[in-house]
């Protein structure tokens, strides 16, 4: 069962994307958060992983159904409403309110790796960042039972945010650069023993 929550947003569903179009909108606020908002190389969004990746969607329950008579805008969060001027997918409709990636690695590692985790701006500190990382994980176990552990590259200054989830800084590489932003490798046993 996809993760669902009822917090100072409205209710979030946070599921796999299930069609093309709604991977497309998970990219949008991909570009929102760390193109536009964050600085980074439209380049390094594209990296050719996404084909090949898993995309968890975080959308409100009034996105997920789809029209229920009001225009496409009223479907976002009235709080947030154009407050990012970032608001609109590619085909118009409003952006979701978080995504992430999960994707094996091509070098045959024990380990799936979790990466581009984004929440709206309008939408951080209500709880949607840790509904992602605990779908992710159930995913993970469900999709991916032979692998031992979750590994990623998380930003240095939001590493604490990892730490809270369970996830330990490998203090052995320390920090190191990429896509020029101090990064750290942190990773989460997925059967502790
Ligand atoms: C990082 C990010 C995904 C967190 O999402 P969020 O929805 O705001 O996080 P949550 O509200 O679920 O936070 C869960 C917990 O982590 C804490 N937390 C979140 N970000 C934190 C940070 N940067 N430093 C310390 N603690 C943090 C919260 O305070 C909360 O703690 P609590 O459970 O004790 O209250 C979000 O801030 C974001 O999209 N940032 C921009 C993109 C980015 O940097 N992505 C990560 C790239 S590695």
């Amino acid at each position: 069962m996809p993760s669902s929550t009822t917090l100072s947003t409205p209710p979030l569903t946070v599921r796999l994307t299930e069609s093309r179009a709604e991977v497309d909108s998970c990219r949008a606020l991909r570009r929102a958060v760390f193109v536009d908002e964050g600085g980074f190389d439209l380049t390094s969004e594209n990296d050719g992983v996404d084909v090949r990746a898993l995309h968890l969607i975080a959308i409100t329950i009034a996105q997920s159904h789809g029209s229920d008579g009001r225009s496409s805008s009223d479907l976002s969060d009235p709080a947030s409403a154009d407050q990012d001027g970032d608001q609109a997918t590619p085909d118009d409709s409003p952006l979701p309110i978080g995504t992430l990636r999960i994707f094996e690695t091509l070098d045959g590692n024990p380990w799936v790796q979790v990466g581009k985790v984004a929440v709206r701006r309008t939408h951080r500190s209500l709880g949607i960042g840790r509904l992602l990382m605990h779908e992710a994980e159930r995913v993970i176990m469900d999709r991916f039972p032979q692998h031992e552990a979750i590994v990623l590259d998380a930003v240095a200054r939001q590493a604490p945010f990892y730490t809270k989830m369970g996830y330990v800084v490998d203090a052995e590489r320390g920090v190191y650069l990429k896509k020029g932003a101090p990064h750290v490798r942190m990773s989460k046993l997925l059967r502790p023993v």
